[in-house]
């Protein structure tokens, strides 16, 4: 049985945001869609009620280890099968668990299919060397693959790179090369691409309170993962190649901070920057975002959710001085001839 074809889920995030009320009301109203409920949320069912297609498919799904039972009900095991940009991607099931944070690190978030949507696939010459960095479960460098002769991504953790090995064979694409390495050893090689991608997950946490993913080397603000990237572009970019950035920025109520960073860098290194603002989140009004992050480290240390709280939000508020968010994707390109310049579109409220 190609188990596959039964498992794929539209986006996890939007069942992830459903109240578990609205899920059992989904249930109760189409009792078929209950093994579905199982693989997109895990939400428990009871294998005897399965009937028809849904027992078979339940039975090739346990026989895969894609399910477990536990007491006559399924719920789902290690990973979760998903689908994003019609990509299908095996993910880590561990944030739908019961005290799990909201705040999801292992898959890929909005942002990840938001970058996808920015990357111009008619740019991209016939048979060129394109390159995702911190690729995670490689949602990216999959979509790179479609479009590129040949791909390579990288991160430096194993679990991230054992998932990005399950979903090339997933997607049979065997040009994409994966390496188990940081972003600093992939730029110190002094390869050259005609695109890159790089979706970091970068946050600012205080001294002393540590994110799981790159914060030991972040800084204060969070983004030593994005300067790092960007400093190097000039080098890792072949002329006329691009390179499609995404994070979330802290910054004022006016811009992120990093756009001035970010205009420095492109004018040293005669790129050609359009930043795109999709959204802001104002922390005095919106606490969500900040509990998040909050919540991620309590899980991750075991230490009190809501002191944590309060120490992320100094930081933000105080320390940083960030009122907001912004999300934001950064397009740098090596356009032979044309003047280095930065242009920022803001798109939740107009140009
Ligand atoms: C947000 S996740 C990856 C998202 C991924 N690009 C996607 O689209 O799904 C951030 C990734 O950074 C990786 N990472 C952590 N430290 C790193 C480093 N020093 N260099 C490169 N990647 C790193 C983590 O292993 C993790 O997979």
């Amino acid at each position: 049985m190609r188990v596959h074809k039964y498992v794929l889920s539209p986006q996890r995030y939007f069942t992830s945001c459903l109240p578990a009320s609205g899920l059992d009301a989904l249930v109760a109203r189409a009792p078929l869609t209950e093994l579905a409920a199982t693989l997109m949320a895990d939400r428990p069912c009871r294998r005897a009620a399965l009937a028809g297609l849904a027992g078979e498919a339940a039975a090739g799904l346990l026989a895969a280890g894609l399910l477990r039972e536990e007491a006559g009900q399924l719920r789902l095991a290690e990973l979760q099968l998903v689908s994003v940009q019609g990509i299908a991607l095996f993910i880590d099931a561990a944030p739908l668990r019961a005290g799990a944070p909201i705040y999801p690190v292992p898959g890929p978030g909005l942002s990840s299919p938001l970058l996808a949507h920015h990357i111009d696939v008619d740019r991209i010459p016939r048979g060129a060397a394109a390159l995702d960095l911190a690729t995670g479960p490689g949602m990216l460098a999959l979509f790179l693959a479609r479009h590129a002769g040949r791909v390579v991504a990288t991160d430096p953790s194993p679990e991230r790179l054992q998932l990005a090995e399950l979903n090339r064979a997933l997607a049979r694409r065997d040009a994409l090369e994966l390496r188990a390495e940081t972003t600093a050893a992939t730029l110190a090689r002094g390869e050259r691409f005609a695109v890159v991608t790089c979706n970091p997950w970068v946050a600012p946490f205080p001294a002393g309170l540590a994110g799981p993913v790159y914060a030991a080397e972040a800084g204060a603000d969070g983004l030593g993962p994005l300067r790092e990237v960007v400093a190097a572009l000039g080098d890792l970019l072949l002329p006329g190649g691009t390179a499609y950035l995404t994070a979330d920025l802290p910054g004022d109520d006016g811009k992120p901070f990093f756009l001035t960073d970010l205009e420095r860098a492109a004018a040293e290194q005669g790129l050609v920057a359009d930043v795109y603002l999709e959204d802001r989140v104002d922390h005095r009004l919106n606490h969500g975002p900040l509990r998040g992050l909050a919540n991620l480290v309590a899980f991750e240390q075991g230490c009190d959710r809501h002191q944590a709280f309060e120490r992320v939000k100094d930081h933000h508020l105080g320390t940083l001085g960030a009122t907001c968010r912004y999300q934001a994707v950064m397009v740098l390109a090596r356009r032979g001839g044309a003047a280095s310049r930065m242009r920022v579109l803001n798109r939740f409220q107009g140009a």
